[in-house]
């Protein structure tokens, strides 16, 4: 079953903060459950602080003359910026301008989806200032394919993977394709992308995998849904029936849209667009509060195993 398009948030506003109604943790409570069962939240302008002038900024670069990597990327528990180099002004300002987006963006979640507040792991903000349209990358960093996300170097031990995304574009919308929701993905595909062999727990397979850490083949702590999930991301991008046969949903983000989304349980393609910022921030299973949603919850039953102890 496709998901509607996305859940319209008008409760919760830049500048005010929460309605009146709001102001209980019950709506809350609601967002995030919303979110873990496969939405999208969606604001028609960012819920935060984003100076125009940090926007025109970003808009005025002639990205082509810096050098950069698939996307500038900002670590802000390090305060490192990655992924770009040219003259020290323009670096610095826009390390500021990353750095300030992270802030408004972690306080801003802190408030709107409160049972998550400093219960996270942050993770890396970004600057997409490429079109996505007909971007020349290899199959499995292309962002036009459907997907659901993992990290290599960054296993979640059973966490998700919530991002948050504004369109800076002034003229253009941001358009991504989703497909019918986790559950009904992995019951379909996760058996053929190598479910039963990843949770397979025998002592001959432990073995193996500790051998894969030591020699730095696996990253440390990553555990079999870790493993799935990574594999999973290939596989999909990979399977040109699924790509092309499956049921697909439209979304057009406005200019200044700001959205939500688990992007490990809702498979998501950027198919066109033009300039994006974007938080992303790891919630641990035990800050969900809707557990039995949690794609590793899902994968677990259809393997009958544990997958991330
Ligand atoms: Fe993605």
């Amino acid at each position: 079953m496709a998901q509607q398009a996305w859940i319209a948030v008008d409760d919760y506003k830049q500048g005010t903060g929460w309605a009146p109604s709001g102001g209980d943790g019950e709506r809350a409570r609601w967002y995030c459950e919303q979110l873990e069962r496969g939405e999208i939240l969606f604001f028609p302008e960012p819920p935060f602080d984003l100076p125009d002038a940090d926007r025109e900024f970003l808009l005025q670069q002639e990205w082509s003359a810096l050098r950069l990597h698939k996307n500038v990327s900002y670590r802000p528990t390090e305060d490192i910026l990655r992924g770009v180099s040219g003259d020290a002004v323009t670096i610095d300002r826009l390390h500021g301008i990353l750095k300030n987006y992270a802030k408004q963006v972690i306080r801003f979640v802190g408030e709107f989806l409160r049972p998550y507040a400093d219960r996270w792991i942050l993770d890396l903000a970004s600057f997409r200032p490429f079109e996505e349209q007909g971007r020349d990358l290899a199959l499995h960093k292309r962002n036009d394919l459907l997907h659901v996300d993992s990290f290599p170097s960054r296993p979640t031990r059973g966490g998700r993977i919530l991002r948050v995304f504004t369109n800076l574009n002034p003229t253009k919308p941001r358009v991504w394709n989703t497909t019918g929701d986790f559950s009904a993905l992995a019951n379909k595909y996760a058996s053929d992308a190598g479910l039963g062999r990843i949770a397979d727990d025998s002592p001959a397979s432990r073995i193996l995998h500790g051998l894969g850490e030591k020699l730095g083949l696996r990253a440390r702590g990553r555990t079999p849904y870790d493993t799935f999930m990574l594999g999973f991301h290939d596989y999909l991008k990979e399977n040109t029936a699924f790509q092309e046969g499956c049921e697909k949903k439209r979304l057009e983000f406005p200019p200044l849209a700001t959205w939500l989304v688990f992007t490990d349980g809702v498979a998501h393609a950027a198919m066109s667009g033009q300039y994006a910022l974007e938080q992303t921030l790891l919630i641990p299973p035990q800050a969900l509060v809707t557990p039995d949603a949690a794609p590793y919850r899902i994968l677990e039953k259809i393997a009958g195993r544990p997958l991330v102890s």
